[in-house]
């Protein structure tokens, strides 16, 4: 109902629970082009556990702890951003970000996030909003620094994804940088 035009195809929205059967569909269909970098590819793996993700992501947005998106071309589910953290005493938030490899290279994550840090900062009064990559992930370090992030170093060893311990890329933009 509410959607934000990303290009005169492409549309973000809220994704929720009731989305649960479509969100299913559209992991199914992305899972082996974001699995490296994406957790819940490893875990949403039909309806019910598509419903746990969007569930646990509701009940964040009422908590004012996160938020999820869609990213809709053609009417269809190709991609989708997430607030991860959202922690407005503190001032600080986190975006995360994932796209079908066949909706990428058009701009529609760089536009997406625009919106969000815009709401960030301009709505929310956040001081500080994060994006955190592998270092190996070139395509999304790419977005961090089309939207003007700053590469602030290297978490080393600081998670583990598929029985692997990785690095963590910090970047970040400033409530001030923002608005210059
Ligand atoms: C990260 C990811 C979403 C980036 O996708 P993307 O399509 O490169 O990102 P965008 O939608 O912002 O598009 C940028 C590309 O569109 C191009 N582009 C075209 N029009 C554009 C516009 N109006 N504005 C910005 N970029 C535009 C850019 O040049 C860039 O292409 P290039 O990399 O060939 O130079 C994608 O690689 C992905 O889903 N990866 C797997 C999951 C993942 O790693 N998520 C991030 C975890 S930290």
């Amino acid at each position: 109902m509410f959607a934000v035009t990303l290009a005169d195809d492409a549309e973000l929205r809220p994704l929720e629970p009731w989305q649960a059967a479509e969100f299913a569909a559209h992991a199914e269909r992305v899972r082996a082009d974001v699995i490296d970098y994406i957790p819940w590819a490893r875990t949403v793996v039909d309806e019910a556990t598509a419903r746990l993700f969007l569930r646990d992501y509701a009940e964040k947005q009422a908590r004012d702890e996160g938020r999820v998106y869609g990213i809709w071309v053609n009417g269809v589910l190709e991609g989708g951003t997430v607030f991860r953290v959202f922690d407005a005493p503190r001032g600080v938030c986190e975006v995360g970000v994932w796209l079908d490899a066949g909706a990428r290279g058009r701009g529609l994550v760089t536009t997406a996030v625009r919106h969000m840090i815009d709401w960030a900062f301009g709505v929310r009064g956040m001081a500080r909003v994060e994006w955190i990559c592998d270092p190996r992930n070139t395509a999304s370090a790419a977005v961090a620094k089309r939207l003007g992030m700053t590469c602030e170093g290297v978490l080393r060893d600081a998670y583990v994804l598929g029985g692997e311990r990785r690095d963590e890329q910090v970047w970040a933009v400033l409530a001030g940088e923002w608005a210059a």
